[in-house]
């Protein structure tokens, strides 16, 4: 639960981007709020420093707390979805490797990868989990079982369950990561050569692995605040075979959309009606801004056939490499192909997961690491928008630490990534999240760091490069 001062502030923000408090506004006083609410004056007085820590309000000296004018943000252009998408192969995305490469450079300031930096996850609590967990002697001289640790599976399907869907703990397979979950889902429903839909622009590992599958894709249009393009995939499944479709439909990488229930229900309905299984991708379901958490489709359709997938990477470690997938009709398939895989997950890191989540740590720390990443996430809008020029629009999550952010028609933005690459910056190129290298003019954007002057630069040294555009980078 959220602390009575985050709340008022939460309530404060909502009136000040509803518009109820203008730029320039005396917010009520600490003494009459605390009257008026029935609050400490300590609750009053935290709520306003939070405002002022993401910038929605100032102090002026005995005068009190006023509304600040914030920059306004270009929001993305929405997209048509009209035509009739058409199957492709994967192609490109030859940046990732220099991508990666830039992610073990700690000279590097990364702003590509979404990986956060160490502060964002709880180390020291890992760190105790998982020495506990090497004293387990006796599972250290076996394999574990290839669906994972039992005391994992558990801890997993009660946290699903408190997110509104009953899972199984025997229909749970742990995997090496969201990457080998994704892997597992998609081979458990496609044969070589069969068509998958995918959101675009979509996360470029999920490309990544429906090449090295040998399977075709066809993009979907997804609209960056609702999410994809319910007309023009009954037109794509009308037209073509089309086996799974892939959703991230919460805190979107990489547009940080969340679609409404309404839509993810009409998705569910319309996939459900074709036979074409769902593969959820819900890795940051858990870092939204707000109270509540959205829905999983899974949660929604607890019968459809959805292979829900999720990872622990972005919230309590990504070297752990834990993640899972879990499936009421497939369960079987993703068992025998984890096998095949690798046997299983090794149980060290898998105990230690169990014990943090188990010891209600891992629930406090995404209490604070949510508000952490909407403070990154806010700063670094606030300075794109002060730096950026005119024709660039982007996207503001309600969760997790990504921007899409669309540049001039001019720019290139593969370039601009090699530019920015030679000052000792990475960022994620916009081809990189469409088979056919769409979005030439979008980039990706990791707003998960720590604030300091390195990133001041890292900001300016890209607008500049953006604002000069030359042969370089256009
Ligand atoms: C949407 C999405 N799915 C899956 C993954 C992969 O997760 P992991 O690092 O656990 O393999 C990522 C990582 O960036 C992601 O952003």
């Amino acid at each position: 639960m959220a602390h009575r001062y985050q709340e008022l502030a939460q309530e404060f923000i909502h009136n000040i981007e509803k518009g109820l408090y203008q730029p320039g506004d005396k917010l009520p006083g600490i003494r009459t709020l605390s009257t008026d609410r029935g609050l400490s004056m300590i609750t009053a007085v935290s709520a306003y420093r939070r405002l002022e820590e993401q910038g929605y309000v100032e102090a002026r000296q005995r005068s009190g707390y006023f509304v600040k004018l914030r920059p306004v943000i270009r929001k993305l252009k929405l997209v048509k979805s009209a035509e009739l998408p058409a199957p492709c192969l994967v192609t490109g995305q030859e940046m990732i490797l220099a991508m990666s490469k830039a992610v073990s450079d700690p000279d590097c300031i990364k702003l590509g990868s979404a990986v956060p930096g160490p502060s964002f996850f709880p180390i020291q609590i890992v760190h105790k989990a998982l020495v506990k967990a090497t004293q387990h002697m006796q599972r250290l001289a076996g394999y574990e079982q290839p669906a994972g640790a039992p005391e994992l599976r558990i801890q997993i399907a009660r946290r699903m369950a408190m997110q509104g869907y009953l899972a199984d703990a025997d229909n749970i397979i742990v995997t090496n990561g969201g990457q080998e979950a994704l892997s597992l889902a998609l081979r458990a429903v496609t044969q070589p050569g069969d068509l998958v839909a995918v959101e675009s622009p979509t996360f470029y590992g999920l490309l990544q692995i429906i090449k090295s599958l040998g399977l075709k894709v066809i993009e979907i249009p997804t609209h960056p605040e609702n999410g994809i393009s319910l007309d023009a995939l009954q037109l794509a499944a009308e037209h073509w075979d089309i086996k799974a479709c892939i959703v991230i439909p919460n805190f979107n990488n990489p547009q940080g959309f969340t679609m409404s229930d309404e839509r993810k229900l009409a998705l569910i309905r319309l996939l459900s009606e074709r036979k074409i299984s769902i593969i959820e991708d819900d890795t940051y379901g858990d870092l939204g801004y707000n109270q509540s958490r959205p829905a999983s489709l899974v949660s929604l359709a607890p019968h459809a056939d959805i292979l829900y997938c999720n990872t622990f990477s972005k919230s309590m470690s990504p070297d752990l490499r834990i993640g899972w997938v879990t499936s009421r009709f497939h369960k079987n398939a993703l068992e025998l192909l984890k096998f095949s895989s690798n046997v299983a997950t090794s149980s060290v890191t898998q105990l230690a997961v169990a014990s943090v989540l188990e010891s209600g740590k891992y629930e406090r720390h995404l209490r604070k690491v949510r508000l952490e990443y909407q403070v990154a996430v806010d700063r670094m809008v606030i300075k794109l928008c002060q730096l950026l020029p005119d024709e660039c629009h982007i996207t503001v999550p309600k969760g997790g630490f990504l921007l899409w952010l669309q540049l001039p028609e001019h720019i290139d933005s593969n370039l601009l990534a090699n530019a920015a690459l030679k000052k000792g910056i990475s960022i994620a190129p916009g081809q990189l999240f469409s088979p056919t290298q769409k979005y030439r003019n979008y980039v990706r954007l990791s707003c998960a760091r720590t604030w300091d002057a390195r990133m001041d630069y890292a900001i300016k040294t890209l607008a500049d490069l953006i604002r000069f555009a030359d042969s370089s980078v256009a």
